[in-house]
């Protein structure tokens, strides 16, 4: 691949990852994947070369974001590459209070190995997959990217830990950094042949509820215990092909001044768990056997965005509601099973 402006996307066989490569796949990028496989198929590379129907194109360099030197290969050997995208992490909440150290060096560690290796490849336009998990249990709703900072869980403290190294790292290095808070992205593509098809024990809810009705667990269990109205956490869900879109509007920014810029995505409304099973049932006719479990640690009450900045500065404009959400997700997981 020889193109000018080659666009690499860490961990971009995985869910976001792999929705963020078709997008710009389909604006005529040319696009490296680097990813280890660890939570996510080398399937998805035909799903999206197929997907784009010969716009843009994309090359796998499999390889792991914990080694540097493997991440010093990519940039020799796609000397074009111009930004990174990077969506490569560990992010389950509840796995990383068990296995901290693990956390802190895929995603703290590996980040900053990512980093190092763009310094000395002298790139300097990165965006960053980050989460509403740095706020925390906010006073505040709806959340504005200004509110304070409150990590309760190690894979959120990973996430405040990696935009303060992006500060550190842009002061030296000059660059644009944009950093997207993601709220809960859910959904799939509506062609049905991406999706959230993870490797590992899902922790998220739509895999959870999916693996459900596909008879791989016995019951869904819903976290109780919250201080919301139905006892059940509030999220604000946001539709993965809303989110990916939002990188390539990250991609086009253009500030005037070089610096670290960060947006919330999300939908700017919040829904309990509650309300996203039962509307996931409505939308598909299908029943699903659930039991209330108790709260998890790290968890908040409720958390939905603010989404103001993004829609004015990166004229970003989320399209789907949460019945497309759950519709395409439900598609997804059919489309995955033929
Ligand atoms: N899905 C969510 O709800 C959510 C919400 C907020 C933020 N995020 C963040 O977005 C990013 C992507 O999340 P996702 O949902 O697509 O997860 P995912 O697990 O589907 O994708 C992550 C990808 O990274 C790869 N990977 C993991 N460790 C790696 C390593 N050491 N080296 C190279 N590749 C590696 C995996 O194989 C996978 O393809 C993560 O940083 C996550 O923290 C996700």
């Amino acid at each position: 691949m020889s193109n000018a402006d080659t666009i690499l996307v860490t961990g971009g066989l995985g869910y976001i990852g792999s929705h963020v490569v078709l997008e710009l796949m389909e604006e005529g990028h040319s696009v490296v994947v680097f990813d280890n496989g660890s939570n996510a198929s080398r399937d998805v590379i035909d799903s999206v070369s197929r997907l784009a129907a010969g716009k843009g194109r994309v090359d796998l360099f499999e390889g792991d974001i914990t080694e540097p030197a493997q991440m010093d290969k990519v940039f020799q050997e796609y000397s074009a590459i111009s930004t990174v995208i990077h969506c490569a992490g560990l992010k389950s909440v509840a796995e990383s209070e068990r296995e901290p150290d693990l956390y802190r060096a895929v995603n703290v560690t590996g980040t900053s190995h990512l980093l190092s290796a763009m310094e000395r490849a002298g790139v300097k336009h990165f965006i960053f997959s980050s989460s509403a998990t740095v706020y925390g249990n906010s006073a505040i709703l709806p959340m504005l990217e200004t509110a304070p900072l409150s990590p309760q869980s190690q894979y959120g403290k990973n996430k405040v830990e990696i935009e303060k190294n992006l500060h550190a790292w842009q002061k030296k290095n000059g660059g644009i950094v944009v950093v997207l808070r993601y709220f809960n992205p859910i959904g799939a593509h509506k062609s049905g042949l991406l999706g959230d098809r993870p490797k590992k024990e899902a922790a998220n809810l739509l895999p959870a509820i999916l693996e459900t009705v596909s008879g791989k667990r016995p019951e869904l269990t819903i976290y109780g215990g919250y201080n919301t109205p139905d006892g059940t956490g509030i999220r604000d869900y946001i539709h993965v092909v809303d989110l990916a879109r939002g990188h390539l509007q990250a991609l086009k920014y253009e500030p005037d001044n070089d610096g670290v810029y960060i947006f919330n995505l999300g939908l700017g409304k919040g829904y309990s768990t509650q309300q996203v099973v039962d509307a996931f049932i409505q939308e598909t006719g299908l029943t699903i056997k659930q039991r209330r479990g108790q709260r998890r640690e790290g968890d908040v009450d409720a958390c939905y965005a603010d989404n103001t900045r993004a829609l004015q500065q990166l004229n970003w404009k989320p399209e789907y509601q949460l019945n497309d959400m759950l519709s395409h997700a439900w598609l997804s997981h059919k489309s995955s099973l033929m």
